[in-house]
């Protein structure tokens, strides 16, 4: 069986959820460590993904004005604009440092916002696309909540 990206996400996402809740300062939102996954990457390497980030983040806010103006060829667009067709070559020494599963989770927002582009043409429905935004939108925050970009120098000084 192939595994499902979305049901990847959600399992994460309860799995440190459980983490938060053993973590008697959770409640306070304060961790004393950063326990993210590491991901070691040069700063070009770095910047190249923060700036699809920001990428992410700009249209995330582009879909959500366009939907609240309930205007349906412009959320698709921009949803188009997130999906596989931003998804550039990656540089093979850039690719053999993220591990598969984050991969996969990169690949399926791209997929997702293909299928929100898709949806928002055909079914023009403004609540049907926020709950797919906000499916998505939960892939990010499991990322987010797993993974954290360091450079190796500053590893070797921790
Ligand atoms: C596969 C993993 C993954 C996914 C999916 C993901 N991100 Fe990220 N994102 C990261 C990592 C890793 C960082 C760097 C975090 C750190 O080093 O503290 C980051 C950083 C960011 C930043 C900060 C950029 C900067 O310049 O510092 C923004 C904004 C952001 N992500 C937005 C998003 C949005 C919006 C989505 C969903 C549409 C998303 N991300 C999906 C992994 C992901």
């Amino acid at each position: 069986m192939k595994p499902n990206p979305a049901l990847l996400a959600v399992l994460l996402s309860l799995n440190l959820a459980a983490a938060y809740a053993d973590d008697p300062h959770a409640q306070h939102h304060v961790p004393l460590h950063d326990g993210r996954a590491v991901l070691e990457l040069s700063p070009d390497e770095r910047a190249m993904i923060l700036d699809e980030m920001r990428m992410f983040l700009d249209g995330v806010e582009k879909m959500t004005g366009a939907l609240g103006r309930q205007d349906m060829p412009a959320v698709a667009e921009t949803a188009r604009n997130l999906g596989q067709k931003m998804v550039h070559e990656v540089p093979p020494a850039l690719r053999a440092k993220l591990p598969p599963e984050f991969r996969q989770l990169g690949f399926s927002v791209h997929r997702d916002f293909d299928q929100i582009a898709l949806d928002a043409e055909s079914m023009k429905d403004v609540s049907y696309s926020l709950n797919q935004l906000s499916a998505t939108l939960q892939k990010c925050v499991a990322c987010h909540a797993s993974y954290q970009i360091r450079p190796p120098v500053f590893n070797a000084k921790r």
